[in-house]
């Protein structure tokens, strides 16, 4: 899988389905709000990768209404929609590639939700190595995402991507729930969990940064 492609496919796609994503998203909303309900008390700084248009920052906001988050996007559209939220000014945006971009240091948590579910495995485990590095020691990886439930699904996947003439502008790539786990122990995280949220092929991932 080319990677750079990969990321001109997703931004051209978001591009041109911003005005009406809150609106399909909706119905995701529990997706979303099952990352604050795992974020622990006293949760300040957060990066959030393939932010969007921030929905999962409603109730995020909510909980934690002094936060500092970082948002990372391709799409300057979607970003375009996250700066007029009510909580925009508590949020640092960097339009960019979380694979290249400076995702900075320190973070209590890295979030992100319904955005990682597009990428091979090697380069999914370089992404969970970068969100490791930019975690303090004891944080969390946070990620809300779709999952297939066979091996099989996951291969199947990934030939309709590799075989699209172009006729279908957008084929999800996820991972089976053990493939997930395996890539999060392999950058180095423990404690890893997956547990269900308030849709079918979604789960909610908990991973942690070891304190020493
Ligand atoms: C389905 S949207 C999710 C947006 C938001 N997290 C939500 O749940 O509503 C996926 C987002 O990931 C972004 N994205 C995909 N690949 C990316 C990459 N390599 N770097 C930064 N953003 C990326 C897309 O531009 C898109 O806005």
């Amino acid at each position: 899988m080319d990677l750079q492609k990969r990321n001109e496919d997703m931004r051209r796609f978001f591009a041109e389905r911003c005005d009406g994503y809150d609106d399909v998203h909706a119905e995701f909303m529990p997706t979303k709000s099952a990352i604050t309900d795992a974020l622990p008390e006293g949760t300040a700084r957060i990066l959030d990768l393939g932010a969007g248009t921030g929905l999962e920052l409603f109730s995020l906001f909510a909980r934690f209404p002094l936060a500092e988050v970082t948002a990372i996007d391709l799409c300057a559209e979607m970003l375009a929609r996250l700066a007029e939220r009510p909580f925009a000014d508590h949020v640092r945006i960097i339009c960019g590639d979380f694979f290249s971009a400076d995702l900075g240091v320190g973070y209590d948590a890295v979030i992100s939700t319904s955005a990682l579910h597009h990428f091979a495995p090697a380069d999914k485990l370089m992404l969970y190595r970068r969100i490791f590095a930019a975690l303090r020691a004891g944080g969390l990886f946070i990620n809300s995402d779709y999952i297939v439930d066979s091996s099989e699904s996951e291969a199947r996947q990934f030939s309709l991507y590799r075989e699209n003439d172009g006729t279908l502008p957008h084929i999800d790539t996820p991972l089976t729930a053990e493939h997930e786990h395996e890539l999060l122990i392999a950058a180095g995280f423990t404690a890893v969990t997956a547990d269900p949220v308030d849709r079918d092929n979604y789960l909610l991932f908990r991973a942690q940064k070891p304190l020493n």
